[in-house]
């Protein structure tokens, strides 16, 4: 009889009870057999890479990690033939597309090694519908390229090809008022702090967005019960507190988003507006400025290419500006676009607009709805060249600009399935440069091909 007492050193011990013959030591004297890992699980899988993670081993010194092409392990993928993991995970690169590899691992406990786990199997991605997987930062040489980004998806796929494309992050929605300042008195930065430090992980930049926003501002502020001096030192204050707190890690901030009426040119009607009066951008802009004498200043905004009066009305803010030497850096054409507007000649012709002020210009939350008609409920080759056609021509103009005026340019979201435009429109569409299953599109060629 031979009962097995676990303990918990990652061994299993065998009493010899009978004592009879080979079934263990004479006189009790126990058998060590060490604990393999009992799951492997596989994430973050790319096209070259994926991650393993497998259950711990209580008193493990190390693991040894093996992969292999064929099940029988006879070819080992250099460097894992045995590679000496310490922590419970290990990050695999520099693997072929497409093809299939067997892993498992044991634990060494004093120079004694369990057996191998069970083999766990992944495949890695292809290549989708024959798009080249060429990075947009590597082709994007003279300006950064951004992407908006939420707190809870800087991990996974999404991070992967955030890392591999993107140089520049933007905040979704986590760096506005209503979420870094919910309640009066009560800031959070939790979400804002998770978007900077992974930048500075994965070295790259910040763009602050945004801190005034009539379509983010808390109800408490909406609401304000205080006089309207009370109303501007509180607005002093938050914008002194965000941008101290961030200074010198944000490279830059849109600090009043979309201040302009549509059509008329005039100011928004805005609880600033109300209650600071019409200097409320200016002053906005002074106090960025104070907090971080370094930040870029951008004012930004939507339709800036279709909607002539309302540019012309925001350029004359900063004609302003420039003249009265109030700060201000750069200029913020959002670009949220069709696939069958705007023509290029007038994306170049407001282009040429901010850089004649010798203003930067950002192109700050490109997407591109491919079906602004609701004629598709699916993506048909047709449209999706259009929409790639379209991609180009901006990044084209963009890639045109003199660089001492180029920023970056922003897409806004990463997989189409995720975009605000779906829930905005109520319709179908596919307005991003990645498919839901997070395979590069038409679009994303196109980016690649204006800057070839
Ligand atoms: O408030 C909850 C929050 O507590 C929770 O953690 C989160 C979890 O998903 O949901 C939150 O609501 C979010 C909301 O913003 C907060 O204000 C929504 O999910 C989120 O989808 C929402 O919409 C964002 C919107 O701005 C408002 O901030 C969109 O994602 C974002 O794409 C959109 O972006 C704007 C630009 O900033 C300015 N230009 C236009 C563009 C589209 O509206």
């Amino acid at each position: 009889m031979m009962p097995r007492l676990f303990i918990s050193l990652g061994v299993v011990i065998s009493i010899c009870i009978s004592c009879d013959e080979g079934g263990g030591m004479s006189g009790g004297e126990p058998v060590i057999e060490l604990l393999a890992p009992t799951t492997l699980t596989i994430s973050n899988l790319g096209q070259n890479s994926f991650r393993v993670e497998w259950s711990s081993v209580t008193g493990a010194d190390f693991y040894e990690v093996t992969i292999a092409s064929d099940d029988l392990f006879d070819n080992t993928v250099s460097p894992y033939n045995e590679l000496r993991e310490n922590s419970t995970g290990l990050n695999v690169s520099n693997l072929e597309m497409s093809t299939e590899y067997f892993i498992r691992v044991r634990t060494v406990i004093d120079d004694q090694r369990s057996d191998y786990s069970i083999t766990q199997t992944v495949t890695t991605l292809s290549e989708p519908d024959g798009e080249p997987d060429i990075a947009l930062k590597e082709v994007a040489t003279t300006f950064k390229v951004g992407m908006a980004v939420r707190a809870s998806r800087l991990n996974g796929l999404h991070a992967q090809i955030l890392e591999k494309e993107y140089n520049s992050l933007t905040s979704e929605f986590e760096m506005k008022m209503n979420i870094m300042y919910p309640r009066q008195g009560d800031y959070d930065f939790s979400k804002a702090d998770a978007i900077v430090n992974y930048a500075e992980e994965h070295g790259m930049q910040v763009h602050g967005h945004a801190l005034i926003w009539h379509a983010a501002t808390p109800s408490w502020v909406e609401n304000f019960a205080g006089t309207d001096q009370e109303f501007e030192d509180m607005v002093k204050d938050y914008i002194t507190t965000t941008v101290s707190r961030y200074r010198g890690r944000v490279v830059s901030w849109d600090v009043v988003n979309e201040a302009f009426a549509d059509g008329s040119g005039n100011l928004r009607n805005s609880v600033f507006l109300q209650r600071m009066g019409p200097d409320y951008i200016k002053k906005c802009h002074e106090w960025t400025r104070a907090a971080d004498p370094d930040v870029l200043i951008f004012y930004n905004d939507y339709n800036m290419v279709t909607d002539d009066t309302k540019r012309k009305a925001a350029l004359s803010l900063m004609d302003e500006f420039i003249r009265d030497g109030v700060p201000v850096d750069g200029f913020g054409f959002q670009m949220h676009i069709a696939y069958n507007g705007p023509s290029r000649s007038r994306i170049q012709s407001a282009a040429n607009e901010v850089i004649d002020r010798e203003l930067l210009l950002h192109f700050s939350e490109l997407d591109v709805r491919a079906n602004p008609g609701n004629d598709l409920s699916s993506l048909t080759d047709t449209r999706a060249e259009a929409q790639k056609k379209k991609v180009k021509e901006v990044v084209e103009v963009y890639n045109g600009i003199p660089d001492q005026y180029k920023f970056a340019l922003t897409v806004w979201g990463l997989r189409d399935d995720e975009s605000w435009l779906l829930d905005f429109w109520g319709q179908a569409d596919w307005p991003l440069l990645y498919d839901k299953n997070f395979a590069l599109k038409k679009a994303h060629t196109g980016f690649v091909e204006a800057l070839q």
